[in-house]
């Protein structure tokens, strides 16, 4: 495929991103199936790291070209960002990403912006923009505005350490699955095949770093289940809900599944283990992984917040609440996520999570266990709204989940990079 495609394509996923609110994922799955596995690996580069750089690229960019492109030419904007992070940041040689770039507005059918394409790759070059970064700190962190100011007022004095955390990359995270496989087996598997991995992690006892980029279905034991991708922060949340023989455990939020699977792996013999979702597709992949690592749970499609429409009566002894959030904590590993999101769905995320913890509550047996999780690193969503819960209910009582915690300040925030995982949220609460 030529680079000049590949280039086109990369605009066209921005701008889905950018100007339509499409999901980095979603705008991928359109495109990238015309490329080899390299040349997606690539497009994957570049794209992460216009996403990542995106403020500074636009500064330069409004250096360059005065007047903002408009309808159908504006594809020609994602597509000069990208052509300035390949001089600013790649190791693509300048020919190479001056003249695929402008080759790229062929594809796009936009012929007309060849000359300007090129005038403006060519001036950021002559003018040595490059080296011109900005001091701005809110420029430099590659965040929103909104996003910038929230994280500066919840992490003072962290938030160089929390920023920097938010552009690295991530490492891919297995999960064993302990009904198929012994940690040692797997490790011994993954050492015959030449894999680069961590095996030994604190604190995350069934969990394996992967130390190069590799495609999951090729390892050894895909097709039996004998592992699963999860970050190291979410595979906390099974051993901190601890379900027992016996037990009764609803998955508030299940989808895609991750904790419902990583629940019965630890615990084969619940009496039943529902996991709930509200999307009816998504709750279609918990039932692809359940039957990938040959496990089993009743999958209900249902309003969390609305129990009377899914649920039988019978309590539970068990609840994780995994709920909606931000997903601030995971940028790292989607940079999509800080341009889709919005500073007003903060408060309506907030207003949610409270209603699902609210609607499931009645629904724990007394001495049973509640574990609130999110994957975010906003206080909005977690410490506050975990402080306003224990305000409002008697009979709840924090169950510390490290041992910093106290209930002026509950729950146990994970922050991104923290042990290489991602930033995550976890406040337990037992009901008296
Ligand atoms: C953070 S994800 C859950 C991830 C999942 N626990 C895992 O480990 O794979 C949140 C999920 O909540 C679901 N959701 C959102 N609102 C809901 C509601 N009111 N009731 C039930 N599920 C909801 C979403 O569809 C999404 O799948």
């Amino acid at each position: 495929m030529s680079g000049a495609r590949l280039r086109a394509d990369g605009a066209l996923a921005l701008f889905h991103v950018l100007e339509q609110g499409q999901s980095l994922r979603h705008s991928f799955a359109q495109v990238q199936a015309r490329h080899s596995e390299r040349d997606r690996a690539w497009l994957q580069e570049m794209v992460y790291g216009v996403l990542r750089n995106l403020p500074q690229l636009q500064l330069w960019l409004r250096q360059l070209v005065q007047k903002p492109l408009k309808s159908k030419q504006k594809v020609v904007e994602h597509l000069l960002l990208l052509g300035l992070y390949q001089l600013a940041y790649s190791r693509v040689s300048t020919h190479a990403a001056v003249a695929e770039t402008v080759g790229a507005c062929e594809k796009l059918k936009c012929n007309g912006l060849k000359g300007l394409v090129n005038a403006c790759l060519r001036n950021f070059l002559r003018q040595e923009l490059a080296k011109q970064l900005t001091e701005d700190p809110q420029i430099r962190s590659g965040l929103p505005k909104w996003l910038y100011q929230r994280l500066s007022e919840n992490y003072s004095t962290d938030l160089h350490k929390v920023v920097t955390a938010i552009n690295e990359r991530p490492p891919v995270w297995l999960r064993v699955n302990t009904q198929q496989v012994s940690k040692e087996a797997f490790c011994e598997a993954l050492s015959d095949h030449g894999i680069l991995f961590d095996g030994e992690v604190a604190q995350v006892p069934y969990g394996i770093i992967l130390r190069k980029g590799y495609d999951l279905t090729t390892l050894p034991g895909y097709q039996q289940g004998w592992f699963s991708a999860q970050d190291g922060a979410a595979q906390l949340a099974g051993p901190l809900l601890n379900a027992q023989a016996g037990d009764r455990v609803l998955d508030a939020c299940a989808a895609p599944g991750g904790k419902t699977c990583h629940i019965l792996e630890r615990q084969p013999k619940l009496s039943e283990c529902i996991a709930l979702d509200v999307d009816p597709q998504r709750l279609q992949v918990v039932a692809e992984n359940l039957t990938r690592l040959q496990l089993s749970a009743t999958l209900k499609q249902g309003d969390a917040a609305h129990p009377d429409s899914w649920w039988d009566g019978n309590p539970f002894d068990r609840i994780l609440l995994d709920a909606p959030c931000s997903a601030t904590g995971v940028i790292r590993r989607h940079p999509d996520i800080r341009w889709l999101r919005k500073d007003s769905d903060i408060g309506k995320l907030q207003a949610t999570q409270e209603h699902i913890l609210e609607a499931v509550w009645p629904l724990l047996k007394p001495g049973g266990t509640l574990l609130y999780a999110t994957c975010s690193i906003l206080a909005e969503e977690n410490r506050q709204q975990i402080q306003r819960f224990l305000r409002r209910h008697d009979d709840a009582q924090l169950s510390p989940v490290s041992s910093e915690e106290t209930p002026e300040n509950p729950g146990w925030q994970i922050l991104p990079g923290h042990m290489e995982m991602d930033g995550f949220y976890y406040a337990r609460l037992i009901k008296c």
